[in-house]
Protein backbone atom coordinates (compact mmCIF):
# COMPACT_ATOMS: atom_id res chain seq x y z
CA UNK A 1 0.00 0.00 0.00
CA UNK A 2 1.35 3.12 -0.87
CA UNK A 3 0.81 6.30 1.36
CA UNK A 4 1.34 8.71 -1.68
CA UNK A 5 -1.25 10.41 -3.27
CA UNK A 6 -0.50 10.05 -6.94
CA UNK A 7 -3.40 12.54 -8.07
CA UNK A 8 -1.04 15.67 -6.14
CA UNK A 9 0.03 18.25 -7.98
CA UNK A 10 3.34 19.14 -7.96
CA UNK A 11 5.71 21.50 -9.06
CA UNK A 12 6.88 19.03 -12.35
CA UNK A 13 2.90 18.77 -13.21
CA UNK A 14 3.02 18.94 -16.89
CA UNK A 15 0.64 18.35 -19.46
CA UNK A 16 0.09 14.75 -20.66
CA UNK A 17 1.36 14.33 -24.19
CA UNK A 18 0.83 10.73 -25.47
CA UNK A 19 4.44 11.63 -27.68
CA UNK A 20 6.42 11.01 -24.90
CA UNK A 21 5.45 7.35 -24.81
CA UNK A 22 7.27 7.14 -28.31
CA UNK A 23 10.82 9.23 -27.24
CA UNK A 24 14.18 8.13 -28.03
CA UNK A 25 16.39 8.18 -24.87
CA UNK A 26 20.33 8.72 -25.34
CA UNK A 27 22.29 5.89 -23.57
CA UNK A 28 25.50 5.82 -23.85
CA UNK A 29 26.22 6.69 -27.54
CA UNK A 30 23.18 4.97 -28.53
CA UNK A 31 19.51 6.46 -28.82
CA UNK A 32 16.97 3.59 -27.59
CA UNK A 33 13.17 3.63 -27.59
CA UNK A 34 11.70 4.27 -24.37
CA UNK A 35 11.50 0.51 -23.50
CA UNK A 36 14.87 -0.55 -24.60
CA UNK A 37 16.44 2.53 -23.03
CA UNK A 38 17.94 0.79 -20.06
CA UNK A 39 21.53 0.57 -17.73
CA UNK A 40 22.98 -2.37 -15.91
CA UNK A 41 21.50 -3.24 -12.50
CA UNK A 42 25.40 -2.65 -11.33
CA UNK A 43 25.39 1.24 -12.54
CA UNK A 44 26.71 2.98 -9.35
CA UNK A 45 23.81 5.66 -10.07
CA UNK A 46 21.13 2.89 -9.45
CA UNK A 47 23.05 1.27 -7.00
CA UNK A 48 24.34 4.19 -4.72
CA UNK A 49 23.07 7.10 -6.42
CA UNK A 50 26.12 7.96 -6.93
CA UNK A 51 26.43 10.33 -10.46
CA UNK A 52 25.13 14.17 -10.92
CA UNK A 53 22.32 15.66 -13.07
CA UNK A 54 20.85 18.72 -14.47
CA UNK A 55 17.34 19.79 -15.63
CA UNK A 56 17.40 21.69 -19.07
CA UNK A 57 14.69 23.77 -21.34
CA UNK A 58 14.75 23.56 -24.79
CA UNK A 59 13.35 26.83 -26.30
CA UNK A 60 13.28 27.53 -30.28
CA UNK A 61 16.15 24.56 -30.60
CA UNK A 62 18.36 26.50 -27.95
CA UNK A 63 19.07 25.01 -24.48
CA UNK A 64 18.42 27.95 -22.12
CA UNK A 65 21.29 28.96 -20.06
CA UNK A 66 23.44 26.01 -21.14
CA UNK A 67 26.39 27.53 -19.69
CA UNK A 68 25.23 27.64 -16.15
CA UNK A 69 23.74 24.27 -16.25
CA UNK A 70 27.44 22.55 -17.35
CA UNK A 71 29.06 25.12 -15.03
CA UNK A 72 27.43 23.64 -12.35
CA UNK A 73 27.86 19.89 -13.57
CA UNK A 74 31.08 20.09 -13.78
CA UNK A 75 31.95 21.80 -10.90
CA UNK A 76 29.63 18.52 -9.07
CA UNK A 77 31.40 16.26 -11.14
CA UNK A 78 34.70 17.52 -10.34
CA UNK A 79 34.20 17.23 -6.70
CA UNK A 80 33.68 13.68 -6.53
CA UNK A 81 35.91 13.20 -8.84
CA UNK A 82 33.47 11.50 -11.30
CA UNK A 83 36.10 11.55 -14.42
CA UNK A 84 34.65 12.55 -18.27
CA UNK A 85 36.40 12.11 -20.97
CA UNK A 86 33.65 14.49 -23.09
CA UNK A 87 32.97 18.38 -22.56
CA UNK A 88 29.91 20.81 -22.66
CA UNK A 89 30.77 21.59 -26.35
CA UNK A 90 30.23 17.09 -26.40
CA UNK A 91 27.35 17.32 -24.29
CA UNK A 92 25.35 19.66 -26.29
CA UNK A 93 26.40 17.89 -29.34
CA UNK A 94 24.45 14.88 -27.63
CA UNK A 95 21.45 16.96 -26.02
CA UNK A 96 21.01 18.27 -29.78
CA UNK A 97 21.32 15.28 -31.69
CA UNK A 98 18.28 13.37 -29.08
CA UNK A 99 16.17 16.44 -29.69
CA UNK A 100 16.76 16.31 -33.53
CA UNK A 101 15.94 12.65 -33.92
CA UNK A 102 12.80 13.10 -31.19
CA UNK A 103 11.54 16.37 -33.64
CA UNK A 104 11.72 18.58 -30.55
CA UNK A 105 12.77 22.43 -31.15
CA UNK A 106 10.87 23.90 -27.97
CA UNK A 107 8.96 23.13 -24.64
CA UNK A 108 11.35 19.93 -24.29
CA UNK A 109 12.67 19.09 -20.77
CA UNK A 110 15.91 17.64 -20.64
CA UNK A 111 16.81 15.17 -17.35
CA UNK A 112 20.88 14.75 -18.12
CA UNK A 113 22.36 11.94 -16.21
CA UNK A 114 25.59 10.98 -15.47
CA UNK A 115 27.41 8.32 -13.32
CA UNK A 116 29.73 6.68 -12.09
CA UNK A 117 29.53 3.57 -14.51
CA UNK A 118 28.87 0.19 -14.32
CA UNK A 119 30.56 -0.99 -11.45
CA UNK A 120 32.60 -5.27 -10.95
CA UNK A 121 31.13 -5.88 -7.80
CA UNK A 122 28.01 -4.53 -5.85
CA UNK A 123 29.65 -2.64 -3.75
CA UNK A 124 30.39 0.72 -2.64
CA UNK A 125 34.05 2.19 -3.42
CA UNK A 126 34.20 3.98 -6.25
CA UNK A 127 37.12 2.04 -7.47
CA UNK A 128 34.62 -1.00 -8.77
CA UNK A 129 33.14 1.75 -11.50
CA UNK A 130 36.03 0.93 -14.24
CA UNK A 131 34.36 0.98 -17.75
CA UNK A 132 33.88 5.29 -17.75
CA UNK A 133 31.21 7.32 -16.62
CA UNK A 134 27.26 6.14 -17.58
CA UNK A 135 25.75 9.07 -19.71
CA UNK A 136 21.78 9.11 -20.13
CA UNK A 137 19.71 12.47 -21.42
CA UNK A 138 15.99 12.21 -21.44
CA UNK A 139 14.42 14.34 -23.11
CA UNK A 140 10.49 14.72 -23.45
CA UNK A 141 8.25 17.44 -24.62
CA UNK A 142 7.21 19.15 -21.73
CA UNK A 143 4.82 21.71 -20.91
CA UNK A 144 4.24 22.91 -17.68
CA UNK A 145 0.60 23.52 -16.86
CA UNK A 146 -1.18 26.57 -16.53
CA UNK A 147 -3.59 25.90 -13.25
CA UNK A 148 -0.63 26.16 -10.98
CA UNK A 149 0.18 29.66 -11.94
CA UNK A 150 -3.50 30.91 -11.11
CA UNK A 151 -4.00 28.34 -8.61
CA UNK A 152 -0.44 28.15 -6.95
CA UNK A 153 1.46 25.53 -4.78
CA UNK A 154 0.72 24.45 -1.11
CA UNK A 155 3.47 23.84 1.29
CA UNK A 156 4.46 21.93 4.41
CA UNK A 157 7.15 22.95 6.55
CA UNK A 158 9.05 19.85 7.21
CA UNK A 159 10.98 18.17 9.88
CA UNK A 160 13.62 16.89 7.39
CA UNK A 161 16.94 19.97 6.31
CA UNK A 162 18.65 20.00 4.36
CA UNK A 163 21.97 19.85 5.97
CA UNK A 164 25.62 21.52 6.60
CA UNK A 165 28.14 21.44 3.72
CA UNK A 166 30.64 18.53 5.74
CA UNK A 167 28.11 15.94 5.48
CA UNK A 168 26.40 15.87 1.83
CA UNK A 169 26.83 19.39 0.21
CA UNK A 170 22.68 20.86 -0.62
CA UNK A 171 24.94 22.26 -3.30
CA UNK A 172 25.23 19.24 -5.43
CA UNK A 173 22.23 18.24 -7.56
CA UNK A 174 23.32 14.67 -6.99
CA UNK A 175 21.63 10.90 -7.80
CA UNK A 176 21.04 10.52 -4.43
CA UNK A 177 17.53 12.57 -3.46
CA UNK A 178 17.11 10.86 -0.56
CA UNK A 179 17.14 13.82 1.64
CA UNK A 180 14.76 15.76 -0.38
CA UNK A 181 12.19 12.43 -1.09
CA UNK A 182 11.68 12.49 2.78
CA UNK A 183 11.06 15.74 2.94
CA UNK A 184 8.64 15.27 -0.15
CA UNK A 185 6.80 12.62 1.70
CA UNK A 186 6.65 14.03 4.76
CA UNK A 187 4.34 16.72 2.73
CA UNK A 188 2.48 14.55 1.20
CA UNK A 189 1.75 13.50 4.54
CA UNK A 190 0.93 16.86 5.83
CA UNK A 191 -1.41 17.20 2.84
CA UNK A 192 0.48 19.50 0.64
CA UNK A 193 2.38 19.41 -2.54
CA UNK A 194 5.91 20.22 -1.55
CA UNK A 195 8.24 20.05 1.32
CA UNK A 196 8.96 23.92 2.42
CA UNK A 197 12.63 22.59 4.37
CA UNK A 198 14.43 25.11 6.79
CA UNK A 199 18.09 25.09 7.65
CA UNK A 200 20.36 23.71 10.12
CA UNK A 201 19.76 26.87 12.40
CA UNK A 202 15.79 26.64 11.91
CA UNK A 203 15.64 29.67 8.96
CA UNK A 204 13.62 28.90 6.28
CA UNK A 205 15.73 27.49 3.43
CA UNK A 206 14.24 25.81 0.03
CA UNK A 207 11.56 23.21 -1.31
CA UNK A 208 12.44 19.58 -1.78
CA UNK A 209 12.98 20.38 -5.48
CA UNK A 210 12.54 24.19 -5.89
CA UNK A 211 13.92 27.42 -4.81
CA UNK A 212 12.09 29.39 -2.67
CA UNK A 213 11.07 33.26 -2.50
CA UNK A 214 9.25 35.31 -0.58
CA UNK A 215 7.93 39.31 -1.49
CA UNK A 216 7.45 41.44 1.77
CA UNK A 217 6.34 44.99 1.49
CA UNK A 218 8.14 45.50 -1.95
CA UNK A 219 11.11 43.62 -0.90
CA UNK A 220 12.33 40.04 -3.07
CA UNK A 221 13.72 37.30 0.43
CA UNK A 222 15.45 34.12 -0.45
CA UNK A 223 17.62 32.07 1.99
CA UNK A 224 21.40 33.28 1.82
CA UNK A 225 22.02 30.22 -0.23
CA UNK A 226 24.49 28.39 2.13
CA UNK A 227 22.16 24.87 2.39
CA UNK A 228 20.55 24.70 -0.89
CA UNK A 229 20.98 23.93 -4.72
CA UNK A 230 22.65 27.06 -5.83
CA UNK A 231 19.44 27.18 -8.88
CA UNK A 232 19.81 28.68 -12.30
CA UNK A 233 16.71 29.96 -12.01
CA UNK A 234 17.28 31.21 -8.59
CA UNK A 235 20.49 32.99 -9.86
CA UNK A 236 18.42 34.19 -13.01
CA UNK A 237 15.67 35.62 -10.75
CA UNK A 238 18.02 37.92 -8.04
CA UNK A 239 20.03 39.30 -11.17
CA UNK A 240 16.55 40.55 -12.74
CA UNK A 241 15.16 42.17 -9.42
CA UNK A 242 18.54 44.31 -9.34
CA UNK A 243 18.10 45.05 -13.00
CA UNK A 244 15.31 45.77 -12.52
CA UNK A 245 15.51 48.12 -9.42
CA UNK A 246 13.27 45.38 -6.91
CA UNK A 247 15.17 45.46 -3.82
CA UNK A 248 16.33 41.60 -3.25
CA UNK A 249 18.34 40.02 -0.52
CA UNK A 250 19.79 36.79 0.30
CA UNK A 251 19.38 36.73 4.05
CA UNK A 252 18.00 34.23 7.12
CA UNK A 253 14.61 34.74 7.90
CA UNK A 254 12.51 32.39 9.36
CA UNK A 255 8.37 31.15 9.43
CA UNK A 256 7.63 34.63 11.38
CA UNK A 257 8.44 36.20 7.97
CA UNK A 258 7.39 33.90 5.94
CA UNK A 259 4.23 33.70 7.12
CA UNK A 260 3.49 37.06 7.11
CA UNK A 261 4.93 37.73 3.54
CA UNK A 262 2.72 39.30 0.05
CA UNK A 263 3.52 36.76 -1.95
CA UNK A 264 6.06 33.65 -2.08
CA UNK A 265 6.86 31.59 -4.87
CA UNK A 266 9.38 28.70 -6.21
CA UNK A 267 11.64 28.69 -8.59
CA UNK A 268 13.38 26.36 -10.91
CA UNK A 269 14.06 25.21 -14.28
CA UNK A 270 11.34 22.98 -14.66
CA UNK A 271 8.43 25.42 -13.76
CA UNK A 272 10.08 28.76 -13.78
CA UNK A 273 8.54 30.69 -11.12
CA UNK A 274 5.34 28.66 -9.50
CA UNK A 275 3.60 30.93 -7.05
CA UNK A 276 2.45 29.72 -3.21
CA UNK A 277 -1.26 29.69 -2.29
CA UNK A 278 -0.85 28.36 1.61
CA UNK A 279 2.05 27.16 3.92
CA UNK A 280 1.49 24.93 6.64
CA UNK A 281 -2.49 25.80 5.61
CA UNK A 282 -1.80 29.14 5.78
CA UNK A 283 -3.28 31.58 2.70
CA UNK A 284 -0.31 33.87 1.98
CA UNK A 285 -1.08 37.21 1.08
CA UNK A 286 -4.48 38.39 -0.63
CA UNK A 287 -3.89 36.29 -3.51
CA UNK A 288 -2.58 38.91 -5.43
CA UNK A 289 1.15 38.46 -6.95
CA UNK A 290 1.98 41.55 -8.83
CA UNK A 291 5.84 41.05 -7.63
CA UNK A 292 5.62 37.62 -8.74
CA UNK A 293 3.84 38.52 -12.26
CA UNK A 294 6.66 41.43 -13.05
CA UNK A 295 9.55 38.97 -12.56
CA UNK A 296 7.97 36.07 -14.43
CA UNK A 297 7.26 38.31 -17.40
CA UNK A 298 11.42 39.48 -16.31
CA UNK A 299 12.16 35.66 -16.71
CA UNK A 300 10.65 35.17 -20.07
CA UNK A 301 11.81 37.90 -21.83
CA UNK A 302 15.34 36.69 -20.20
CA UNK A 303 14.53 33.16 -21.50
CA UNK A 304 13.54 34.75 -24.73
CA UNK A 305 16.75 36.87 -25.13
CA UNK A 306 18.99 33.80 -24.28
CA UNK A 307 17.58 30.93 -26.92
CA UNK A 308 16.19 33.95 -29.66
CA UNK A 309 12.55 32.47 -28.76
C1 LIG B 1 16.62 20.56 -4.66
C2 LIG B 1 16.53 21.49 -5.82
N1 LIG B 1 16.49 22.81 -5.60
C3 LIG B 1 16.40 23.69 -6.61
C4 LIG B 1 16.34 23.28 -7.93
C5 LIG B 1 16.22 24.30 -9.03
O1 LIG B 1 17.41 24.48 -9.74
P1 LIG B 1 17.43 25.12 -11.19
O2 LIG B 1 16.84 26.48 -11.09
O3 LIG B 1 18.85 25.13 -11.58
O4 LIG B 1 16.60 24.22 -12.06
C6 LIG B 1 16.40 21.91 -8.22
C7 LIG B 1 16.41 21.46 -9.60
O5 LIG B 1 17.16 20.61 -10.00
C8 LIG B 1 16.52 20.99 -7.14
O6 LIG B 1 16.58 19.67 -7.35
Amino acid sequence: MTTIDLNKKTTHDSEHDPRNDEILIYVNGELKPKAEAVVSVYDAGFMLGDGMWEGMRLYNGKWAFFDEHMDRLFNSLKSVSIELDIGPDDILEILNKTAEANGMTTDAHCRLMITRGRKAKPFQHPGLSRWGATIVAIIEHSKPVETLQSKGIRLATVPQVRGLPMSQDAKFNSHSKLNCIIACIQAEQAGADEGLMLDPHGFVNTTNACNFFIVRRGEVWTSTGDYCMKGVTRQKVIDLCRADGIPVFEKNYSLFETYGADEAFLTGTFGAQTPVAEIDGKPIGNGERPITMRIRELYKQLVAENTGA
